[in-house]
């Protein structure tokens, strides 16, 4: 996840990098860019192994939304993933529980796999709510009004645990505890959808890089991380896709 991060040509660049870094990797590496690299982060991409998201979407499909950007137009530039209810978007931009969950149907209904994001702050979390709060917030997002999503869309969905106070402070959740919340997520989805809770790649994010990326990779729930600060420099982030080598 870049943020608001890189022009067009600092995307080339970065794509040209990485790309013969982590073409043999086994593991999927997806770019989160902004809406203006968008473009070229697809064109940059063909070939490689590398596959592009958005960092947001409206949930409409067109209309009278000034300053929004569809689903629909993000499929039409190659994009395959969006992240959706980032605790920046969630603090600074008004985005609820119900504008999660509307933009995760309007994701599936324009082939889009959204990347879903919670946390607890720290007020929460020294609150013991932790699990309280990420769990209510994961139910709300693929269960609004109890119109819910299929077995199938649920399955296909990416969820980020992303404590907030982890992210771009230079602190950690111990691999533990992310992996302890990690699994109370699973068990809340497998409540509601039952076996394909299994299936959910969940990841951890918060100040993910390469020296603490292979200790949170290999604990028993965490299936990969939502990188933000050290996915800006390629060799770092190639470092963290190729943690396993
Ligand atoms: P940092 O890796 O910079 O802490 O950001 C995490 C994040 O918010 C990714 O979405």
């Amino acid at each position: 996840n870049w943020k608001m991060n890189m022009l067009p040509a600092d995307t080339i660049n970065f794509i040209e990098g990485l790309a013969p870094l982590v073409k043999d990797s086994e593991n999927e590496v997806i770019l989160c860019v902004p809406y203006t690299d968008l473009f070229y982060a697809w064109h940059t991409t063909e070939g490689t192994n590398i596959h592009i998201g958005a960092e947001n979407m409206h949930w409409e499909e067109k209309g009278a939304y000034t300053g929004e950007v569809s689903g629909q137009m993000l499929k039409s530039i190659g994009v395959e993933y969006v992240i959706i209810g980032h605790s920046e978007r969630r603090a600074y931009f008004a985005e609820t529980d119900e504008t999660v969950n509307k933009k995760i149907k309007s994701a599936f209904a324009n082939d889009l796999k959204p990347i879903v994001c919670v946390g607890e702050s720290l007020e929460q979390r020294e609150a013991g709510k932790t699990e309280e709060v990420i769990t209510k917030q994961v139910e709300l997002a693929l269960t609004e009004d109890l119109d819910g999503l299929t077995p199938a869309e649920v399955e296909q969905i990416v969820i980020a645990y992303e404590p907030i106070w982890a992210i771009g402070t230079g602190k950690t959740a111990t691999s533990e505890d992310a992996n302890n919340s990690i699994k109370a997520i699973r068990k809340k989805i497998s409540e509601i959808y039952g076996n394909v809770a299994e299936d959910v790649i969940i990841q951890y994010g918060g100040s993910v890089k390469s020296t603490n990326a292979k200790e949170l990779f290999e604990t028993s729930d965490i299936d990969g991380a939502l990188v933000g600060g050290a996915s800006l420099k390629v060799d770092e982030f190639a470092k963290i896709v190729n943690y396993n080598k």
